[in-house]
């Protein structure tokens, strides 16, 4: 016999006795426990967005490539932003240097934001930004934007990352300690209760902490993990469990092991209802449906023969599909080597297409319902994943686990152990360690104009000079006297982003209460 990703038996043949347990485990779509997905008609009503990652260089060129995708049919933007704003930093700042523009846009205020979304019309597009730390700073810049376009704040539809605790397990773009980091979110859940009711508030996600390396089981367990914390914290601060917990969402990986992330999918689903149910006494059906986004596998993608990852790809999306994604990133089969060209995103784009209009996967609900091997893979790994969580509960929860390395050290030895395999060829990456080429094919990847830096920092220059800037100062002190009591920050702030303060003035005013994350990286 041998073993799934998370470590489980994964057998030769599976039969009827595999399929444990009463039917209503596996119950209906829409219904409690949500295991066949959280919508009683799922694709068959409704196709899963099709929201496609993108972001490079300035506002100006961000926002063409966002016009370009609409046209090519995208359903819902998402936000990629440069490092220096996902740290909370403006271009000009010395930190910023050599990285304004590359991974992601740069928005240093409200002006840039004006220009990211110019010709867009912001009550019809649901948009998703990928910022953590200070995502609370990017989403009133965005509702200030869509005031301006005459939108009402009571529809605007999208989300924000909002998930600093996996930034401490992985990835790496937080800036207050975890304390002041989930009085933010709370205050977040908070404003936006009250002030953009449609607005899904985070996106608890397990992706980066895949791509660290974790296994199924263990992306699984350590982002509900850290979707307890956020619940607890948001209960702490005097929230109602049914007036924020609708408007979470998640955000997982799609590997090339379909079956298991099938199973993957269901599982988390039906150990989230019973968590919110359970654990926390949620009532609103809504509070208990595990709503989530998916990215292909990008850490699966290799730069010897690319083209390859355009298979990879469509194995992987196939898998979120089946699985009950609600939202869906395709990787390019070119980011293995940079950011996508224009051709390879929209080549990322119809491998979702052909899946939604060509295939007949969207003709009826969870076709993988009854399947020996996916139920019987669904319970195994909802006990792997309810073993992970219950260590974690024995840690004091997620954020004592982080302060002492358990989820990074665990992830850590699966990545090792993965590598070991590959190595070994024990583990085939075609192309890689099996089928390879002598000469690769040449291949022109797309390249990010170094002349960006300067750009933005004459548009910092000019944006300073023309401010009102005693505004600016007292309403920056509003915020920080608002960071000093528990009253919410969120209201300052969004003044203090009217008046033109930047992104970098607001996190350094929040830097200056709240202190700066220090890790505890003990090896
Ligand atoms: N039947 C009935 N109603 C349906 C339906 C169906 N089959 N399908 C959809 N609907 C309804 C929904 O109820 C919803 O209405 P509501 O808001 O009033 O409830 C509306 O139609 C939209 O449907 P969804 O909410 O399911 O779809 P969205 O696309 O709007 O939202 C989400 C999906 C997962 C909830 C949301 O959080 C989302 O869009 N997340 C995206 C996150 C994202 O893109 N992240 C990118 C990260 S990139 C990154 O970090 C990686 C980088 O670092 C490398």
């Amino acid at each position: 016999m041998s073993e799934t990703e998370s470590g489980t038996p994964f057998k030769h043949l599976y039969r009827a006795s595999d399929i444990a347990g009463e039917p209503e485990r596996i119950g209906e779509p829409g219904e409690f426990p949500y295991t066949r997905g959280v919508y009683p008609g799922m694709y068959t009503s409704r196709p899963w967005t099709m929201r496609q990652y993108a972001g490079f260089g300035t506002a100006k060129e961000s926002n063409q490539r966002y016009r370009e995708l609409i046209d090519n049919g995208t359903m819902g933007l998402s936000v990629a932003f440069d490092l220096p704003t996902q740290m909370g930093f403006d271009s000009d700042a010395p930190l910023a240097h050599g990285e304004v523009g590359k991974v992601g846009v740069a928005i240093d205020s409200l002006d840039d934001m004006r220009v990211l979304f110019d010709r867009i019309p912001l009550g019809e597009v649901s948009t998703s930004m990928t910022i953590n730390a200070p995502a609370a700073v990017l989403l009133l810049l965005y509702q200030l934007v869509a005031e301006e376009q005459g939108v009402d704040p009571a529809r605007l539809t999208g989300t924000i990352q909002n998930d600093v605790l996996k930034e401490y397990i992985a990835r790496g773009t937080y800036i207050f300690p975890p304390e002041p980091s989930l009085r933010l979110v709370s205050d977040t859940f908070g404003y936006c209760r009250s002030e953009l009711p449609k607005w899904n508030t985070i996106s608890i996600s397990g992706y980066h902490m895949a791509e660290a390396g974790a296994h199924p089981a263990q992306e699984i367990a350590f982002t509900l993990a850290d979707g307890i914390a956020y619940v607890e914290a948001a209960i702490a601060a005097g929230l109602a469990v049914d007036d924020f917990a609708p408007r979470l969402s998640f955000f997982f990986v799609s590997r090339t092991t379909l079956l298991e992330e099938v199973a993957k999918f269901r599982a988390a689903r039906r150990i989230w209802a019973s968590v919110m149910r359970d654990r926390f006494g949620a009532r609103d059906p809504k509070s208990m449906m595990l709503r989530f986004h998916t990215q292909t596998a990008g850490v699966q993608l290799t730069a010897q023969q690319p083209e390859v990852n355009m298979v990879r790809v469509a194995v992987q999306a196939l898998a979120a599909v089946l699985g009950g994604t609600q939202s869906l990133h395709t990787n390019s089969f070119d980011e293995a080597i940079a950011l996508p060209t224009q051709k390879a995103a929209r080549l990322a784009l119809r491998t979702q297409q052909v899946i939604a209009y060509e295939s007949d996967v969207t003709k009826t609900v969870d076709p993988f319902a009854g399947s020996y091997v996916i139920e019987s893979l669904t319970d195994d790994l909802e006990a792997e994943v309810l073993r992970l969580m219950q260590a974690v509960d024995e840690r004091g929860g997620a954020v004592a686990a982080i302060e002492e390395n358990f989820q990074k050290s665990e992830i850590e030895q699966t990545a090792y152990a993965n590598a070991q395999q590959i190595d070994s060829g024990e583990r085939i990456v075609v192309g890689v360690n099996k089928f390879g080429l002598d000469t690769e094919d040449d291949y022109e990847p797309l390249r990010v104009d170094p002349r960006i830096e300067q750009q933005q920092v004459d548009r910092l220059a000019a944006l300073r000079a023309r401010r009102d800037q005693s505004a600016v100062d007292s309403s920056l002190d509003q915020l920080r006297q608002a960071a000093r009591t528990e009253a919410n920050v969120l209201y300052p702030m969004k003044e203090a982003l009217r008046a033109l303060a930047t992104v970098g003035e607001v996190c350094d005013v929040l830097r200056g209460v709240w202190g700066s994350y220090q890790p505890t990286d003990r090896f």
